[in-house]
């Protein structure tokens, strides 16, 4: 049977990785092997999911973190090119815009191995950010460019891609895909939210985890100023990263929003659909909310999801104070109709065909 190697790493990915996973078995057209890097491995950032989402055991656990950029992307580079050599699948598929995602197109790449990116074409323009320069370069050395949105097919073909001779596909949001199945069984199995003590729609959703908040004193005391603010009015429950825990530490920030740890999908699902809004500077969670029709402001410069933005459904707020609890005034009093279709349907089936077309 023909060989599929999927490779992830980071949160994102496993919720990503997830679906295409289940319908690559439930098909049975090829066999995957799955790389897991490493990037991501307290057991709240890894294994949670792994087990929630029934995502088979990794093939490969590599065990790569807690390095610089350089030197994780380096190892990953070298230990998935040991996997692909043994393995010789027909292509590979990468998720997302991580140090995982760039690692395992390169390693790819370079053996001749078909690279597949789910989630291609997504642009900040912030080449500053570690994302940017990951999603930049795996668009460029990858076969199958799977797109989330039209913006991203457009980003795309602005940049020259239409002759490069790799494919670009507009399949949708995988991400909707895992909301949708996932999201029937979530308050069965999330603990989190009832232990809160909270009512429903009474308190706010924030996460906080990108590089150019944490590493950077200014702009993290301001967000977690911002918060405090906006938890006087209305409680802000924040599942705190570790790479934001511990800066918050270094840094001698004490806030007085609600803290827990990072969650598992379920619970993450439970505390957005009980939640009246959302603050964050993770990507995927600004479309969770969108899918949960919950407003949502941007703790960041600019969003690749531009849809949101110019459909009044998130506000980009940057690490400013005022104009996070502005975005946050604006949104509590205001209804919205989230009827609109920003990320299409179906999108793991789309890309399987996609898949499919490429290997025959
Ligand atoms: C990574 C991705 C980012 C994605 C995010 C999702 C890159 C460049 N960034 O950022 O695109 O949105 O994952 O969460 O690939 N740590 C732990 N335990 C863990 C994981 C990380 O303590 O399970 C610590 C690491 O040791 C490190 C810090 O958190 O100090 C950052 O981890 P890293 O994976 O490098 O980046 P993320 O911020 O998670």
């Amino acid at each position: 049977m023909k060989k599929i190697v999927s490779i992830s790493g980071a949160r994102p990915q496993f919720v990503k990785a997830a679906v295409l996973s289940r319908i690559i078995r439930s098909e049975g057209d090829f066999e995957e092997r799955i790389i897991h890097t490493g990037q991501h491995y307290d057991i709240n950032m890894s294994e949670i999911f792994f087990r929630e989402m029934e995502i088979p055991a990794p093939d490969y656990s590599l065990h790569i973190n807690r390095m610089n950029h350089g030197a994780m992307t380096g190892k990953m580079l070298e230990q998935i090119e040991n996997v692909l050599v043994e393995e010789k699948p027909r292509a590979v598929v990468v998720y997302g815009d991580t140090n995982s995602t760039l690692a395992g197109a390169l390693a790819a790449a370079k053996l001749h191995i078909p690279v597949i990116h789910v989630e291609a074409g997504l642009r900040s323009f912030n080449m500053k950010m570690p994302e940017e320069i990951n999603r930049v370069l795996t668009d460029r050395i990858s076969q199958l460019l799977l797109c989330p949105t039209p913006v991203a097919v457009e980003n795309l073909k602005n940049e020259g891609f239409e002759n490069s001779g790799s494919r670009i596909a507009l399949t949708g949001d995988i991400m909707k895909d895992a909301v949708l199945y996932y999201g029937k069984s979530c308050e069965e199995k999330a603990r989190v939210f009832p232990l809160l003590n909270l009512k429903n729609n009474s308190y706010i959703l924030a996460t906080v985890h990108r590089q150019e908040n944490t590493d950077h004193p200014g702009r993290l005391k301001s967000v977690f100023a911002a918060l405090d603010a906006v938890h006087e009015k209305t409680p802000v429950v924040v599942p705190l990263h570790p790479r934001t825990e511990k800066f918050l530490r270094q840094y001698g920030i004490e806030t007085r929003i609600i803290k827990i740890k990072p969650v598992g999908y379920f619970d993450m699902l439970s505390l957005l659909k009980h939640s009246k809004m959302v603050v964050t500077d993770s990507g995927g969670l600004q479309k969770e909310a969108y899918f949960h029709r919950k407003p949502v402001v941007v703790l960041r410069d600019e969003t690749e999801w531009v849809e949101l933005v110019r459909h009044g459904f998130a506000r980009i707020t940057g690490a400013v104070k005022e104009r996070i609890t502005d975005a946050v005034a604006h949104f509590e009093n205001l209804e919205m109709d989230f009827g609109k279709n920003l990320y299409g349907d179906h999108a793991g089936d789309k890309i399987y065909r996609e898949i499919k077309q490429l290997i025959q």
